[in-house]
């Protein structure tokens, strides 16, 4: 089937949901999604989003704070401009119907406080805040008559000149984007999706690793498919990971231990039930996220142990109860009464600080082509993202490429468009078994954990790197001969996205936020 849109939405998250109702009073709008339309890192957001609502805080500490936590890397540009407009984004957020928490008076919101701030700031609904969003957001779009929200249609490639039979380089200039190709999981039909303009919103890459916090469809397509088209993508060396997952091993994606948790006053411990974090940083549990995990990462290795302790129980059992009840409920469901024990904790990645280069409006290096949410790399994380700075990002960005896709999206036209040819599955017929696909995934998950995570060295680059080309190699092979499907697509993109955190890795001769090598201390 051949569609034509105005605007081509890809991702249902934070990102792609605000920016689809911003431009939906303009133009037709079509959202693709791979899972179920509320499936993503969006609605499992714990801790909040971070603005500066009154005065007893300011601008100037919020913006202070990021770049420290970005370790001296980030846009300050970028920066300002995030923080200052956080406010305006926060109240269209409430009008969409968000409901954040108020005080105990409740006239203000009831602010939180995370890692690396200064001041508590972190507007939330209870330890669940991205459910609330991501439910006030679907519902706001589904209620829209200029919406299509198309479930478990899975974007495959984003059409350029390469499609029309030209050679397209990095270095070929004016790089255009008609659109996507598209699977539909149903059918396994291929579909061409024509549009003006394509926001990718496809969130995260934490499946590259074995332990990580984020949904199983998080496979870096987004990311994927600009590196295949030759767009322009940054900071990839910089994997976040948390510092607090819940340790149960036989559970993906990892429960996570909001940080929030440490703002309301719960400590790190080791397995002997002694703080450490006074070897590490001044600000102990509340140190940056890149710090916390190194030492918790440092004590589980001497210790030979696989998790430590997050010990919650000084919060107070009514707080605890009350405040963190998704995190009470689950721990229970397995036997912890974080009331009366300490929770077994281990790192876990958690969030991709970079991905498709984009600039103050949204607008990626290919034309009509935009990206927001955690799929772009926007400047304002640097080395390090501050906590719950991530979904702000994806509500002032989705805004800002809204605003500027449309002051342009009536001069582009559907000529060029109408010559793309549909997807060409000719020739093959092989459907490969899955324990291929299953299994290759699984090896490349360990490689990455154990080569290229929270503590690198460049043997262990190089051993990666060897060993993800065999992976590719034989990958290819298979895509080659095989009738695509959604579980080898992702296995591509978890390949390709792999290959570039390892190639940025490594050419990072520096230890800056989260990129940590020991042959660079
Ligand atoms: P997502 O919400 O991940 O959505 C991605 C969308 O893209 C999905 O709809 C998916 O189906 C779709 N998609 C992907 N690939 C394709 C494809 N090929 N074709 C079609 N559709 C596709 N950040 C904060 O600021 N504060 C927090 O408190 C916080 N807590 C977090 C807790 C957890 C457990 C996790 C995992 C992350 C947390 N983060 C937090 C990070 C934050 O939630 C994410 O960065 C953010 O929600 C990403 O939003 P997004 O819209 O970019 O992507
Ligand atoms: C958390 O609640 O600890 C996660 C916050 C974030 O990822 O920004």
């Amino acid at each position: 089937m051949r569609y034509e849109v105005d605007f081509l939405v890809v991702g249902s998250g934070i990102a792609g949901l605000s920016f689809a109702l911003k431009v939906a009073p303009y133009g037709h709008v079509v959202i693709l999604t791979k899972g179920a339309a509320d499936e993503g890192s969006t609605r499992y957001a714990q801790g909040g989003i971070a603005a500066v609502m009154y005065d007893s805080d300011s601008f100037d500490k919020h913006i202070h704070d990021t770049l420290v936590a970005g370790d001296g890397i980030c846009n300050r540009e970028v920066v300002e401009m995030t923080i200052r407009e956080a406010p305006d984004r926060i109240r269209e957020l409430v009008q969409y119907g968000v409901d954040f928490d108020l005080d105990g008076q409740r006239d203000r919101f009831d602010l939180h406080r995370e890692g690396g701030h200064s001041e508590f700031r972190i507007l939330h609904h209870k330890d669940n805040t991205g459910e609330e969003i991501e439910r006030a957001l679907l519902e706001a779009a589904r209620r829209h008559p200029n919406i299509e929200i198309k479930e478990r249609q899975f974007a495959i490639d984003i059409i350029t000149q390469h499609h029309l039979g030209q050679r397209v380089t990095k270095h070929t200039p004016g790089i255009e984007c008609y659109g996507v190709y598209a699977l539909d999981c149903d059918t396994n039909r291929i579909d061409t999706y024509l549009a003006r303009i394509t926001l990718l919103a496809t969130g995260g890459m934490g499946n590259v690793y074995s332990t990580t916090t984020t949904p199983i469809l998080s496979t870096g397509d987004g990311v994927a498919m600009v590196h295949r088209a030759r767009g322009v993508l940054a900071d990839l060396e910089f994997t976040q990971f948390h510092p607090t997952s819940l340790y149960n091993p036989a559970e993906r994606p990892a429960f996570l231990i909001t940080e929030a948790m440490r703002g309301a006053g719960a400590v790190l411990k080791d397995r002997d039930g002694h703080e450490f974090m006074q070897k590490y940083d001044p600000r102990l549990s509340l140190a940056p996220r890149d710090i916390v995990a190194r030492a918790i990462d440092n004590e589980m290795k001497l210790s030979g142990k696989d998790y430590l302790y997050l010990d919650a129980r000084g919060i107070g059992k009514k707080h605890l109860i009350e405040g963190f009840p998704t995190i009470y409920a689950k721990c229970l469901s397995i036997g912890i009464d974080i009331t009366r024990d300490m929770i077994p904790i281990r790192p876990a990645m958690h969030y991709q600080c970079g991905g498709i280069k984009v600039d103050r409006n949204g607008e990626s290096s290919i034309r009509n082509l935009y990206a927001a949410g955690e799929c772009s790399c926007t400047g304002l994380h640097g080395g390090n993202r501050l906590a719950s700075n991530s979904l702000l990002e994806a509500v002032v960005y989705a805004h800002n490429a809204a605003q500027h896709a449309l002051s342009t999206y009536q001069q582009i036209a559907f000529t060029t468009h109408r010559q793309v040819p549909d997807w060409n599955a000719d020739g093959m017929v092989l459907n490969e078994e899955m324990v291929l696909i299953t299994q290759t995934k699984k090896e490349l998950q360990e490689i990455m954990w154990n080569y290229v995570g929270i503590v690198r060295s460049d043997l262990r680059l190089q051993r990666a790197f060897d060993r993800l080309n065999l992976i590719f190699r034989e990958t290819e092979d298979l895509y080659n001969r095989s009738v695509l499907t959604e579980p080898l697509s992702e296995l591509r993109n978890l390949i390709a996205c792999a290959y570039l955190i390892i190639k940025m890795a490594r050419a990072r001769r520096q230890n800056v936020g989260l990129h940590y090598s020991l042959d660079l201390v």
